[in-house]
């Protein structure tokens, strides 16, 4: 029998136990499904996954995404390396963000798993955005519910910006920054209807929005502020603290991340494979 058990966390998500991830079965897969449907978010410990049992696992969700921007493991191109080495300063992903809503489709999710830890630090950060959308007034949610907002890659990841300004000493990207040319920048919903749960969720992201559909950078801005800051009280915070064995799987339709970079001086090496997604829809 089952010993799968659900144990909300008091921020953002719900850890999951009783499950061995690389002899799941179907049952127990289809209720960790609506466990992250209901949460957008799971922790997992103690698992003993290979590369190859990552790669399985992920792929009863989807489709695999392979990474445009950075270095993959060598034998497994669907595994994205997220690593820091000892003598490096910048990490990745250490602002509140979520992942690819640069995209028309963006990513559904990633599972990222811990395979080398400092001694300390290096936690990552979770809120949810379905609470960051429970918590505003009806009025503020009533005139969100109108607004689409523009997104992109190009400050981010483009030639001469963002990542490619800060080097890459350490080869960890593959040089792809010249490709962010070519995209279109798309235009998602302000609040979702969440593709798998129904549910209402904020989709603005400081690091990939750029402004209101048909408002400036300037009045947007003003708006955009004040959403980050409410996202992130403090009593919606999950700090995830790794350790060997331990995963996070994150719906970007409905949470951010926040790495943060507290090591120095030690190497932090995560693997992370990420499922594809589809178009968002308006909640109304
Ligand atoms: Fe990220």
């Amino acid at each position: 029998m089952s010993k799968l058990s659900v144990n909300p966390q008091p921020g953002a998500g719900a850890e999951v136990t009783g499950v061995k991830l690389n002899q799941l079965s179907d049952t127990d897969f289809q209720e960790i499904q609506s466990v992250f449907a209901e949460y957008g978010l799971i922790f997992f410990r103690d698992q003993e996954l290979t590369e190859a049992d990552h790669v399985a696992f992920a792929r009863r969700w989807g489709n695999i995404n392979i990474n445009r921007f950075f270095a993959a493991h060598k034998d497994y191109p669907e595994i994205a390396l997220v690593t820091k080495e000892a003598g490096q300063a910048e990490n990745i992903g250490g602002d509140w963000h979520t992942d690819h809503s640069y995209d028309h489709e963006p990513a559904l999710g990633s599972i990222l798993l811990a395979r080398d830890l400092p001694p300390s630090g290096g936690d990552t950060w979770f809120v949810s955005m379905y609470k960051a959308f429970e918590q505003l007034s009806d009025g503020m949610k009533n005139t969100l519910r109108g607004l689409r907002a523009v997104h992109s890659a190009k400050h981010v990841f483009g030639a001469q910006q963002g990542y490619e300004l800060a080097g890459d000493e350490f080869g960890q990207r593959i040089g792809n920054a010249p490709a962010t040319e070519e995209m279109i920048n798309p235009v998602h919903p302000v609040v979702i209807k969440h593709p798998l749960s129904g549910k209402e969720a904020l989709y603005v992201n400081s690091a990939f929005t750029l402004h209101f559909e048909g408002w400036t950078p300037e009045e947007s801005a003003v708006l955009l502020e004040f959403l980050y800051k409410e996202a992130v009280r403090e009593d919606h915070i999950s700090r995830f603290k790794w350790r060997p064995g331990s995963i996070a799987f994150w719906d970007n339709r409905a949470t951010w991340h926040n790495a943060q970079n507290d090591y120095p001086g030690y190497r932090r090496e995560m693997h992370r494979i990420t499922i594809d997604g589809c178009a968002l829809a308006a909640s109304t």
